[in-house]
Formats: C-alpha cells, sequence, structure tokens
C-alpha cells in the first residue's frame, strides 16, 4: 500500500498588510473602539493581510499551489487530484478546485472543494491521504485558501480583528516509505451555532445572515478541550510515542489558544510553529500556511515528525502526523 508523503509547499499571502494600529483607525471612524494592546493581548495578532477587491480565493489558491508544485520540482501536468479546502469560494459552483485547475492548467484529474472551515486543510489532506493509500491518485495538490475578509461584519470588532486572508498548500505523492503516518477527523454538528455565517443565496437574494458570527468563549474552550485529545489519538493510532514529536504546526486562531493547547500537552514552545501574529487567522489556509513558513526558514526539516491539527466552524477538528 502507498503512503502520501509531502514533498514540495507554497504560500501566498495578499500584498496589503493591514496592522491593528491601521484597523483601529479604520473602527475609530465608526465609533468603534479597539486598540493594538487590546488586539495583541488577547490574540497576539499584529497583523493581516488583505485582499484587495479584485482578487478571488482561487487566484490565492493558484499562487500558493504554484509555489509549492515549484518548491516540490513538479510539474502542473503530473497532479491528478486537486483539493481546496475553503468556506469562502469564487462561486457556488463550479468549485474552486476546478478553478484552480484550469489556472494551473493541470485539467484532467479529479478536482473538487472540501467544506470544513478552520479545519479544512487537515480534512483536505486526510482525504487526498486516502486517496492515494487506496491507489485513486499519484500526485495531489491540498490546498487551504481563504478571503475571509468578504464574510466579515467590519462593525464587529469582537469578530473582525481576528481574520486575514491568504492560501496555502501542499504537494502530495505516492511513495514506498511514509509520509502521513495517521489522520483522525471528528464533527459536532450540535455546536454549530458556535461559529458560523447562517446565510445563503436563494432566488437571487442573500437569505439569512451572511456574516461570521461567533460565540468566542465558546470556541476557545472546546478549541482546547478538542484538539489536546485530538493529537494523542492520532499518535495511538499511528503507534507512535506523542514525545517524539518535532513540530506541533497548530490552526493558527489566537496565540492563547496555541499556548494552552501546548502546555496542556506538555510540548515545549520552541517546538510549536506561530504565525498567528503576522497572518491573523486565515482559517483553512492557516495550517499550510505555517507549515510552509516553517520548511522555507529551515525549522521543519526532512525526516522531522510534524503534527497538524485544525479546528473550527462546523464545530470540526482534526489532526495528521506526518514524517517529512
Ligand atoms: O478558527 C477558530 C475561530 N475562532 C477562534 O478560535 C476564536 C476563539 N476565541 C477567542 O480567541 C477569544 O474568545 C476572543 C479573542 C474572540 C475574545 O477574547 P476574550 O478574552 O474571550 O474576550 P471577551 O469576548 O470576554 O471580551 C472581553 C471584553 C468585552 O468587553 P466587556 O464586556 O468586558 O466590557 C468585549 O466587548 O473585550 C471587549 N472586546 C473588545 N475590546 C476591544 C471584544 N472585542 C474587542 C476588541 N477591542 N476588538
Amino acid at each position: 500500500m502507498p503512503y502520501a508523503k509531502i514533498i514540495g509547499s507554497g504560500g501566498y499571502l495578499p500584498p496589503r498588510i493591514v496592522s491593528n494600529d491601521d484597523l483601529a483607525a479604520d473602527l475609530a471612524t465608526r465609533q468603534i473602539e479597539t486598540s493594538d494592546t487590546w488586539i495583541v493581548e488577547r490574540t497576539g495578532i499584529r497583523q493581516r493581510h488583505i485582499a484587495d477587491p479584485g482578487m478571488t480565493t482561487s487566484q490565492l489558491a493558484t499562487r500558493a499551489a504554484q509555489a509549492a508544485l515549484e518548491n516540490a520540482g513538479i510539474d502542473a501536468a503530473q497532479v491528478d487530484l486537486i483539493i481546496v479546502a475553503t468556506s469562502t469560494p469564487d462561486f457556488v459552483f463550479p468549485s474552486t478546485a476546478c478553478l484552480v485547475q484550469d489556472q494551473l492548467g493541470a485539467s484532467g484529474g479529479a478536482a473538487f472543494d472540501v467544506q470544513a472551515v478552520c479545519s479544512g486543510f487537515v480534512y483536505a489532506l486526510s482525504t487526498a491521504d486516502a486517496f492515494i493509500q487506496a491507489g485513486r491518485a499519484n500526485t495531489a495538490l491540498v490546498i487551504g485558501a481563504e478571503v475571509f475578509s468578504r464574510i466579515l461584519d467590519w462593525n464587529d470588532r469582537s469578530t473582525c480583528v481576528l481574520f486575514g486572508d491568504g492560501a496555502g498548500a501542499v504537494v502530495l505523492s505516492a511513495q514506498d516509505q511514509p509520509g502521513i503516518l495517521g489522520a483522525k477527523l471528528h464533527a459536532d454538528g450540535s455546536q454549530s451555532r458556535i461559529l458560523c455565517a447562517a446565510g445563503n443565496v436563494a432566488h437571487g437574494k442573500v437569505v439569512g445572515d451572511p456574516f461570521l458570527r461567533m460565540d468566542g468563549q465558546a470556541v476557545f474552550k472546546l478549541a482546547v478541550t478538542s484538539l489536546a485529545r485530538s493529537a494523542h489519538e492520532v499518535c495511538d493510532q499511528a503507534g507512535v510515542d506523542f514525545t517524539h514529536i518535532d513540530w506541533l504546526v497548530p490552526h493558527q486562531a489566537n496565540v492563547r489558544i496555541i499556548n494552552f493547547l501546548g502546555r496542556r500537552l506538555g510540548i515545549s514552545e520552541d517546538k510549536v510553529v506561530i504565525t498567528v501574529d503576522q497572518h491573523a487567522n486565515t482559517s483553512a489556509a492557516s495550517v499550510p500556511l505555517a507549515l510552509d513558513v516553517a520548511r522555507r526558514d529551515g525549522r521543519i526539516k526532512s525526516g522531522d515528525l510534524v503534527l497538524m491539527q485544525g479546528v473550527g466552524g462546523g464545530f470540526t477538528w482534526g489532526s495528521v502526523l506526518s514524517r517529512m
């Protein structure tokens, strides 16, 4: 049975950077009070990248995919599976993955989207891993891409300061040696209302609430407990001693969530990749972006054992354990 191995990664962030001070000044024009101090103390976020109006999720995804393909030394024509994790697709349909396939010039293989909000990338990675293990794909692109700035209520300070736009991607290849060692996904639909954008398009109109709404404290608590449990679960499944993990690459929502998680797991801070300060929460893009940053700056090396974790709306969570 083949293993799926990550052989390349790439990321793309829109060029426009909005600092906390920029955001506070903008909100102040609408009599909404926030500050760099509040945002940094409560979240660790210092800035976010925001896509200009003409830039779409598929364009961000394509740029990240091109960087990942180049990093892997793979031609787009070799890709026989594209999975895009996104909650902010370009269209109702076709899928963003089909648009990316066209922009890459990679036609012919399977292409589809996965919708699991901030857990989307680990859901997509686990799905691609299963395709490769089953012999149904050889070379897969797994992408997390979002323009969350488009579904934020910019008059709601409790959410609009938290998110940013971006895309991250990995190339998976069928190999004899691992590779991905384990993957475990979960959802609890009874908690769907604690983080949602509960609107849709019907009869030519937006029906319901198109903006992201969140019970921040409920999400915070569930995130820490579910990810801590999930870390041990995936290691047990793979028969790997948890203490052998070289790097934790968790979903980047809030540095306090990441620090709580690290302490609960007893993993030292220098083994945890953090990008939330620079990227804010880019939902499905956060894990592949963080992975790519740490691969490119030389922290994550070939042979390292990496635990990637996602958590978010649905409520969904999951972990993928991979030998790099
Ligand atoms: O990908 C998963 C998605 N999301 C998450 O993981 C987020 C999880 N939750 C969190 O990160 C935190 O709960 C937040 C960062 C959202 C909020 O932090 P908190 O420590 O739970 O703050 P809070 O909601 O208890 O609010 C404390 C105070 C409130 O004022 P009062 O009622 O004490 O007077 C808020 O109105 O902070 C106020 N507040 C703000 N003040 C300045 C809320 N947002 C802001 C803001 N600037 N942007």
